[in-house]
């Protein structure tokens, strides 16, 4: 680690940001963060899913250097700007069907209120539905709707009410009785697979809230920090059936699958489905703090002006990075390259896996990554085992490659790499999650 050669004391930041690795850094490059002794880090967090256009790519800087120089703020209850008309028409346009209207917001958490708000507004129902093992912020109204962990939301009661929670689709953690070892990963459908999602969906809608009260349920199509769960390719198509069927909205909780992360633009497209409400935030603009819905644009009508907003949503800065990200993906080819990466990635670790009992599942789709590790020999082979994923991330990060963890139990490592990050990147961090692993003692039987 770096020395704090004239820094103020660490401590002079709130401790209730956890914080992953002890790197002070200066600089960033690509897939790299560069520390103030010199040091190069391959950053496979990419901040939590953001730098998707690698860490400040030239363009993008540029776009928000000429920005900065015009305009800081053109306050959106207050005046129209070039950068933030260009990005509502380009946002409105990137999925199929339609038509889309869009609303622009500072943080993740803003935007699922957002979502949240609209369609309350829309339907006049009030009731939210949301998967177990979700993650949708840390605002209270999104606390409430947030599964994945009780640190996001334990000492916080009470909650905003009428957020229930039904069963996410996970493969391999579903019950142990009828589970069927050849369904967990990436499996084609539910067949075989004991995840019994669709009866709880019913369950739920039988004895906790009746479907006509359903505002909406909100959706990751694959759980981020519950632990980067991949659900079966039926999944989303029959939800959406049964939400059409019953009035109620879809919401895509795209904050973290989207922006070509999973190798489409947003993740929905890999099995043609089409929420009411999308909310992308995190890689829209590479970094600065933007977020929004795309929404239908009959519900987006309903919202009547002042019943929401905020002061720096659209911020002119923050589009024209949006705008300038939105050229870098297309130009370098982003979401194909996610998709690329991500299979060879994955092939990799399936390769690592082999042999290692302490580790229970390989997942993923695109750069959106993860190892879930178990303890061998105990249970019924599933128990999880976070001290392997913090021996492992360490070991990682004395080779200076930084990884995050996930999951309800802190069982699992995910690996969120830039889409820019190139084959000769992917090979180096396998070979350094292949010492890491040795070295964590997560070895080969
Ligand atoms: C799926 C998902 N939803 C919502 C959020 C909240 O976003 P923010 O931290 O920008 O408020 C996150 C952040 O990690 C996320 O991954």
């Amino acid at each position: 680690m770096a020395a704090s050669k004239g820094l103020p004391d660490k401590s002079v930041i709130a401790a209730v940001w956890s914080r992953a690795a002890n790197v002070e850094v200066e600089r960033g490059e690509g897939s790299w963060l560069i520390d103030r002794d010199g040091e190069r880090w391959l950053d496979y967090t990419s901040g939590i899913g953001v730098v998707n256009t690698g860490h400040a790519h030239p363009k993008v800087a540029a776009a928000i250097a000429a920005q900065a120089t015009k305009l800081i703020h053109g306050q959106q209850n207050i005046v129209y700007h070039e950068p933030g008309l260009r990005l509502h028409d380009r946002l409105s346009r990137v999925l199929d069907g339609g038509p889309w209207g869009v609303f622009l917001s500072n943080s993740g958490s803003e935007a699922v209120e957002a979502a949240v708000k609209l369609a309350r507004r829309a339907t006049k129902r009030r009731v939210i539905l949301t998967f177990r093992g979700g993650y949708h912020g840390r605002t209270a109204q999104t606390m409430a709707m947030t599964t994945a962990k009780n640190v996001y939301r334990g000492h916080f009661e009470p909650l905003p009410g009428s957020v229930y929670s039904t069963a996410f689709p996970s493969c391999f953690r579903a019950p142990v009785a009828a589970r069927d070892a050849s369904a967990a990963g990436n499996s084609g459908s539910c067949a075989g697979c004991s995840c019994r999602w669709e009866d709880e969906w019913d369950l739920t809608l039988h004895t906790i809230a009746d479907a006509e009260d359903v505002a909406a349920v909100i959706v990751e199509p694959i759980l981020g920090e519950g632990g980067y769960v991949v659900p079966p390719a039926g999944f989303l198509p029959r939800l959406r059936e049964l939400t059409r069927e019953r009035g109620i909205l879809l919401i895509a909780d795209e904050i973290q699958t989207g922006m070509g992360r999973t190798g489409r633009m947003f993740a929905v497209q890999h099995q043609g489905v089409e929420p009411d409400i999308l909310v992308f935030a995190k890689g829209i603009a590479s970094g600065l703090p933007l977020s929004g819905i795309i929404a239908r644009r009959d519900l987006i009508e309903t919202w009547a002006p002042g019943t929401h907003g905020g002061t720096y949503g659209g911020n002119v800065i923050a589009c024209a990075a949006a705008l300038a990200t939105l050229d870098v993906m297309e130009e370098e080819r982003l979401t194909e390259n996610a998709a690329e990466r991500g299979a060879k990635f994955l092939a990799g670790l399936r390769a690592l896996a082999q042999g290692r009992p302490a580790i229970g599942d390989v997942r993923g789709l695109g750069l959106m990554i993860a190892l879930e590790f178990v303890k061998p020999g105990e249970g019924d082979g599933r128990v999880p085992n976070p001290d392997a994923v913090k021996r492992v991330i360490a070991e990682a990060n004395k080779r200076k490659l930084l990884l995050l963890s996930a999951g309800s139990y802190a069982q699992v490592i995910r690996i969120i790499p830039p889409l820019v990050t190139t084959a000769a990147e992917v090979d180096l961090a396998l070979k350094i999650l292949d010492e890491s692993l040795d070295a964590a003692g997560v070895k080969r039987a």
